[in-house]
Order: C-alpha cells, then structure tokens, then sequence
C-alpha cells in the first residue's frame, strides 16, 4: 500500500484522434489544481496524464489521414499545437506522461493479461453481440438504447468474433459492495446509477481481445488478437508507476490512486477497473470522481455542429490563468456546465478584474503611497476589524475542506467570501480619510495589515488554481517564496518588513460587448467553408438546357501517368456505356466508386483529356475549408433510376 503522505492522482487518458477542446481541458486542469493542492498541503504527488492511443477508431483515422497509426498519433501528441504543447501552455504539472504506445506499458499490458489468464479470469470464447466503432464497445441487446449506442447514441452494428472474455460477472459481488461502501465512488448520484444501470440488471463477462483490426497490443501467447483497448488504457494507472515493467519502481510508494474521470467513463473505472485489479490480487483505487461536462446550448461539443470551443484561442486571448479558473469556478465539479462566451467574460470582470484585481491594486497602491511599501508595526486594532479576521482565520479551512471533497467552485466561494469582505472592509475603513490625519497612522497601519493579510491568505489558496498571477501577485505583496506554504496562512504570519509594491494589473477589465464580437469572430465558425457568393441569374430555358441524369458507374480505372484523372465508363440509361473522365482520384479510389450512382451533365461539349474521350462531367460537392479543399461526388440512392432528369 502506498507510503504515508503519498497522494497519487490521475486524469483519464485522452484519445489522440483529434485536437482536444476545452472539455478535456477543464478535466486536466481540474485535476492539475487538485494536484498542486495537494502539494501545498505538503504531500508527495504522483500527477499522471497521458493518452489513450491504440484501437480502431484510431487506426481508421490514421488511414483517412493516409498516416500510419503510430505518425498520426505521434503528430496529434507530440506535434506543434498537440496534446503536449496544450498542456504545457495550460501550465499543467504532471509528474508522468504516459502513452499507450509506450515499450514499457506494450510490455506490462501482455504480462497483465496473461495473469489474469493464468488465473482463470480470461477465457476463450466467441463473441456476438453490438459493437459501437466510434466507442470501441460492445453492448448486448438489452444494453442498447433505442437499438443505439447507450454511450454516444450512435448506430451500433452485429458482430461475432472469436474472442477472450474477462469474467466480469464473477466481481459483480464485491464492485458492488465496493459501489456501496464508503466513498469510493464520488458524487454520489453516480453510485446508483451504476448499480441500477449496469449491476442490477446483471454484470456480463467482458469480451477483452478483438481480431478484426491490428492497431492495438497483442495478445503474445495468441498473437492474432489484440487486447481490448479498455483493458489496455485501464491498466496504464499502474505501469505508468512501474507494474510489471522495468521501467519505474514507484507502484509501492504511490499506488491506490485517485481517478478523476469525465461522467461517461464512469462504468469503466468504478466496475471494470476495480474487478481487473481484484483479479490481480491488487488494492482498488482509493476513489473515482465522475465529473459533469461542458456543454453548449446543453448539447455536446461536435465538430460537425462547428460548436467546439478551442482552449488555445482563449487562453491566447484572456490568459491561462483566467481561463484556468473561469473553468473551475464557474461550473460545479459534479454537474454538467452550459459553456457560453459570456460566462467567461463576465466572469473574468466581476471575480478577477473586479474583485481579486482590484483588491490587490488598491492595497499595494495603498501601501505604497501612505508608508512607501512597508507596514509599520505601531498599530491599533478596532472592532470594525472582527468580522475581517474571522473571516481570514476560517477561510482557509473552509477552502480545505471543499478541496478535499473535490468541490474546487465550492473551495472557490470561500475565498471570494473573504475577497468580497475585504474589498468592502476598504469602503468601510476609508484609508484614504484616515491618511489625512498623521494621529491615524497606527490606525491605517493595523487596516492595511489587515487587507495584506486577507489577500496573501487568499493568493496562497487561489495557487493552485492560477499559479503564475497569484505568484506575481504574491510578490507584489513582498511575501518571500519560502513563506507561501500552508502553514504560513494563518492570520498574523505575513513576514515583517516585506516590501509591498504595486505592479502591472494582473486582470485588466474587458470590454464585454468587443470581446463577444472578437470571440464570434474567432471561435463560432473556425471551420466553416468558404462561402462563394451566388452567381447572376439565370433563366429557366437557360437550366432546363443542362442535361443531368442519374448514371451508374461500370467501371472506374485510374488514368496512367495522370495523379488526378479517373477514366468511367457508365450506364446512362441509352444502353451504350459513356466514358467520363474526372479529375478526383486525389478523393477517391477507383474501387470506391464502381456500381455507385452518380449525377453527371451530358450534353457538354466532348473534351479530350490526357489523349481520352470525356462526354460530360460528374458532378460534386466542392468547398474549401482551412485553405483545403474538400469534394464530394454527389452519389444517389441505388433506388434512384438510371437515366433520370436532375431537374
Ligand atoms: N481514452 C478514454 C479514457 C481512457 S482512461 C483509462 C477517453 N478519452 S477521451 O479523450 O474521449 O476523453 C477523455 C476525458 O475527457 C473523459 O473524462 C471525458 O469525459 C472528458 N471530456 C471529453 N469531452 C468533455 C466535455 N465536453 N466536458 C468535460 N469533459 C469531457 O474517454
């Protein structure tokens, strides 16, 4: 079991077959927060994050992008802009990265599966059952929620395959007993979920190898079959520290870990993972956190809806920090938040520039003006002072407490609390009344002392969440890096002499109404086509004279030594075959297209190409998006007669 003062925390690994967007980003930044928490707190933390690289949906990406699978994800991972690049820029501190395609994680995972082989717990079997390709799942019938996929909603399709199988009904006792003990799965709504959802209704053994595609780790004692991917990412929580590999000697130290996980990977953390650890005789997780989503107009992110909010463009535009905490602040942990730009914006305004901002403005201008940078020590307190003090002696604990239930919003509120009370102390106190009068010093020393204390309580707390501004904030305050540590937020604790300095403005208020525009600008549409505006009219006679019929493709070769030319021959319904020549092999191959029915005009002039007879031209979809060119062959429904009129 893990060494006392240990704290192992984990994100889910993420799939590298796109760019992630800002909900993968507000799941590592909040466990990033928790981490650096944890650090202040003084423990020894394990932060591991990572991606998730194998399977087939990855391998059909790869394929599309004309990639092998191990390019594509190395250029989504390690490239310019990529996973690694993004968490970088969003300051994040993980001690590991773990990739899937990793030597010493292959090697880990086929000596995993061979225990739980050996053990009994994989058996050989043949699977039949719904397989959803965009999740890598299988689902049984009465799993499938109105004949879709219950994760994504998707088009599920048949498959049988010979497989092995994870004796996952064997576990469903003690994951549940472990569902119900305890706080292991957090929040609590989750708990029942599961148990209603996936025990209750009876736990299934778990196909866990697959035979239909390569891009995965295989099984080495039946190399034909690949572990299932879940299994496979799974289990990186533990090579990732060394588990039956070489590589690290830290599974001892820093094993059970806390699992911070999005709500729809819930089932496989809280069932499937703990089952494959008790199979391997090891501890479970100490806890899985199933965290809500964002959501835009309270409907997923897609890129096909063109509503994906890009983290780099905001951080670019507001900060990280701002963005860090406008993602933590705003949408409890649990729940599922609306993402709208105005949110943000507003948020930036009225807790950093508004509250936190002008907060630390005012006392270091303050203290600057009246004392030139430092506090003098003859100071007289007042009972104005109380309600301050208190505040700033129980704020950290509150704050403690809400970050130790994985409530960053809630642990939040408490120091705006304080904030909030501080800046209206200011108001209360008028320094700026009371600096007309040299007989008030000591008075206006113990009120400035006060603030500097409410702030540097604060700034401490807020580190976690927005490392860089409270940093410079802090050394704005004069407070020496050895002295922003836990122990040192307790009223009284700022050092003697510090320098107090005002400096740049650490949140500089927006202008809401530009910055939506901008933000429209940039983010709404990033994608979207070129528009090409519409061409001067034309008459009915003028169209009519176009001949468009629906054709079927006989055959389809490419030309030779032409890279763009594909030579037709096709039904046009006269019962002699035409010849067309189109320049779309860089879209598609010849292969794809034969017995397709296409649109095509037939009564243009006869064209030669590349010594070839071309009458007509097929007609497609064309676009440019991001300076690339996109084209679509306008292919018909087979229903659809040869020879008809497009009209
Ligand atoms: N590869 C698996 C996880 C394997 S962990 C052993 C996976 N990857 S993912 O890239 O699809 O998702 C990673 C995490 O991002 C999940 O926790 C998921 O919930 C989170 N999010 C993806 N979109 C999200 C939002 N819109 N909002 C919040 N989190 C979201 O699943």
């Amino acid at each position: 079991m893990a060494h006392e003062n240990t704290f192992y925390i984990t994100t889910p690994i993420y799939y590298p077959s796109d760019k992630l967007h800002i909900g993968h980003t507000y799941c590592t930044v909040a466990t990033d927060t928790i981490a650096r928490y944890k650090r202040l707190r003084g423990y020894d933390v394990m932060f591991l994050t990572g991606t998730d690289e194998h399977g087939q949906k990855i391998e059909e990406k790869a394929k599309e992008a004309g990639k092998t699978p191990q390019q594509f994800v190395d250029d989504i991972v390690t490239g310019k802009g990529g996973i690694l690049d993004l968490w970088k820029l969003m300051n994040i501190s993980n001690d590991r990265f773990i990739r899937t395609t990793d030597d010493y994680h292959v090697i880990s995972i086929q000596r995993i599966f061979r225990k739980m082989y050996e053990n009994g717990d994989i058996y050989k079997g043949t699977y039949k059952g719904k397989y959803c390709t965009p999740c890598e799942s299988f689902w049984t019938e009465s799993q499938l929620v109105d004949g879709k996929c219950p994760d994504c909603g998707r088009e599920v399709r048949d498959a049988e395959e010979e497989a092995y199988f994870f004796r996952l009904s064997k576990y469903a006792k003690p994951v549940q007993d472990l569902l119900e003990t305890g706080t292991f799965l957090e929040p609590a709504s989750r708990v029942n979920e599961m148990i209603n959802n996936f025990i209750k209704p009876g736990l299934e053994d778990l196909c866990v190898s697959r035979t239909s595609f390569k891009w995965g780790i295989p099984v080495d004692f039946d190399p034909g079959h690949v572990v299932y991917v879940w299994v496979d990412a799974l289990s990186n929580y533990i090579t990732a520290l060394g588990y039956d590999n070489d590589r690290y000697d830290d599974f001892e130290k820093y094993w059970p870990a806390v699992h911070i996980v999005g709500k729809e990977i819930v089932r496989f953390h809280s069932i499937i993972w703990p089952a494959m650890l008790m199979s391997l005789g090891l501890p479970v997780p100490k806890k899985v956190y199933g965290h809500g989503w964002l959501v835009i107009d309270g409907g997923k992110m897609s890129k096909s809806k063109g509503n994906v909010v890009d983290p780099y463009v905001l951080a670019e535009r507001f900060g990280v920090d701002a963005l860090r905490f406008f993602l933590l602040r705003t949408f409890p942990f649990g729940s599922d938040g609306n993402f709208t730009n105005e949110l943000l914006i507003s948020t930036i305004n009225t807790d950093l520039a508004n509250d936190l901002g002008n907060l630390v403005s005012r006392t270091t201008a303050m203290v600057e003006k009246y004392f030139g940078g430092t506090i003098p020590v003859d100071r007289d307190s007042d009972p104005a002072d109380e309600e301050l003090i208190r505040l700033i002696r129980e704020a950290p604990e509150a704050y403690a407490a809400q970050m130790d239930a994985f409530q960053p919003h809630l642990a939040l509120e408490e120091i705006f609390k304080l904030i909030q009370r501080a800046n209206k102390y200011i108001d209360e106190c008028a320094p700026w009344v009371l600096a007309k009068d040299e007989a008030n010093r000591p008075r206006l020393a113990k009120v400035m002392y006060n603030l500097v204390e409410a702030l540097r309580v604060s700034l401490i707390s807020l580190t976690p969440f927005m490392p860089d501004s409270c940093s410079k904030a802090l050394d704005q305050l004069g407070v020496p890096w050895g002295a922003r540590k836990w122990d040192t937020i307790v009223y009284g604790s700022m050092p003697e002499g510090a320098i107090i300095r005002k400096g740049e403005t650490l949140f500089p208020r927006l202008d809401a109404a530009k910055e939506l525009a901008e933000l429209e600008k940039l983010t709404k549409h990033p994608s979207q086509p070129k528009v090409e505006p519409v061409l001067p009219d034309v008459s009915i006679d003028e169209f009519a004279k176009c001949d468009m019929r629906v054709v079927k493709v006989l055959s389809c070769e490419a030309v030779p030594k032409s890279e763009k030319l594909l030579k037709f021959s096709l039904d046009d319904g006269s019962g002699t075959p035409r010849q067309i020549l189109s320049g779309i092999h860089k879209f598609y191959e010849p292969e794809q297209l034969v017995g397709k029915k296409v649109a095509a005009i037939l009564n243009l002039p006869p064209r030669k190409m590349m010594g070839l007879d071309s009458n007509g031209m097929l007609l497609s979809a064309v676009r440019e998006v991001d300076g690339k060119e996109e084209l679509h062959l306008m292919i018909l429904d087979d229903a659809v007669p040869v020879g008809s009129r497009l009209c």
